[in-house]
């Protein structure tokens, strides 16, 4: 009998999470709160004809449901956060084209590719990553994509949640079945990282980094992360999910976050097409997975070594349970883990296991100098 690997452990210095077994499922129906496809047509028809009011009959008839039903769905379009002006007997208009990922839109922008076949939208979830695992465990194809506009228990790295305000940021979770081993399926935590940074970067001119293994800074905030878990035997990878969160459209944080958090629109001062990102994150991880399944892994860690100023040169502290030390960052490994030069230690150290910040002080001093430059 295969051995699976059954608990759920945090490799910190991968950015990996092994999750728990769960029975397998073979269900093929889709999972419980996936948007009905109906109320996507629903939306699709109103931004369709958006500012033009469309009759509730009309709507009825085109996606096949009573009035009533119409009437029903465009109040939890509004509860959504959607702008439907209009009546039951007057008709609907959307006063402002929503943000909105709808599958269809986003299977249509991504003909062609992988992750334009199979895509579970919801409005409202507790975790794509969640969603993403029980499918995986459910017989799920490559390339299926998870994504919401909201989640309630959005999970982080090392046991943290994600902040997920509803249409604001993206919520989207990768399920791939890759040949590789369990310790290969970490580099694609840092796969990840390169497309997401790219597919920002092609849209916005904004010094972003890439802070090893999984976050996506601006400054020392962070702007973007990444969560790959997954199930596996001692060898063999069964299935992996990447889960991508970046923040887009908020304009402030909760308090505990505004001092580590930021956003697209924040750093831009504009308002952003989530869409757009998304429909490019989507385009971009496919090519580097491709190299990545194709060419190995050394690509990978090249990339990101030359994409990464944080792997060059920067303050960090190294953090392993009770044991902590400060140095310089000084490259990657051939294995894809980081090097850390000690402080008055010649020989650099590479991080298996342990937690890596920024170095507080030298963030605090070079806020305190960007201040007093002003
Ligand atoms: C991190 O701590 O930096 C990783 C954050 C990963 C967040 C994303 S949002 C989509 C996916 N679903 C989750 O529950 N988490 C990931």
């Amino acid at each position: 009998m295969p051995c699976a690997l059954v608990e759920r452990r945090f490799f910190p210095a991968l950015g990996l999470t092994l999750p728990p077994f769960m029975a397998k499922r073979v269900s093929q129906q889709p999972p419980p709160g996936t948007t009905d496809r109906r109320i996507a047509a629903l939306l699709n028809l109103l931004a369709e004809n958006a500012t033009i009011v469309v009759s509730g009959a009309r709507i009825a008839r085109e996606i096949g449901v009573s009035r009533s039903t119409v009437w029903r769905w465009v109040n939890r379009l509004r509860e959504l956060g959607v702008r439907v002006k209009g009546e039951q007997h007057t008709g609907y208009f959307l006063e402002k084209v929503p943000d909105i990922l709808t599958p269809d839109t986003l299977r249509q922008r991504l003909k062609g590719s992988i992750f334009g076949k199979r895509i579970h939208h919801f409005f409202k979830v507790d975790s794509t990553n969640r969603v993403a695992m029980d499918l995986g465990h459910a017989g799920e194809p490559e390339g299926t994509v998870v994504i919401a506009e909201e989640q309630t228990a959005g999970r982080g790295r090392a046991g943290h949640s994600w902040h997920s305000e509803r249409a604001t940021g993206i919520y989207v979770t990768i399920l791939l079945r890759p040949k590789i081993s369990p310790v290969q399926a970490s580099l694609l935590t840092m796969m990840a990282g390169l497309s997401a940074f790219s597919a920002i970067r092609a849209q916005n001119d904004i010094e972003a980094d890439l802070k090893w293994p999984n976050d996506i800074l601006i400054g020392s905030k962070k702007l973007g992360g990444i969560l790959t878990e997954m199930h596996a035997e001692p060898n063999q990878v069964r299935f992996v999910i990447v889960g991508i969160g970046i923040n887009v459209n908020q304009e402030k944080f909760p308090a505990e976050l505004s001092a580590i958090a930021t956003s697209l629109r924040v750093e831009t001062g504009r308002p952003q097409s989530r869409l757009e990102l998304v429909v490019r994150l989507l385009r971009e991880f496919e090519t580097d997975y491709n190299q990545f399944i194709t060419k190995g892994s050394e690509s990978v860690i090249r990339n990101f070594e030359t994409v990464s100023r944080f792997t060059r040169g920067e303050r960090v502290r190294v953090t392993n349970g009770p044991e902590s030390f400060a140095g310089v960052t000084d490259g990657l490994s051939p294995e894809g883990f980081l090097r850390v030069r000690p402080e008055g230690r010649g020989e650099p150290v590479t991080v298996i296991a342990g937690d890596v910040t920024l170095d507080r002080a030298v963030v605090a001093r070079a806020k305190k100098q960007g201040s007093e430059s002003k």
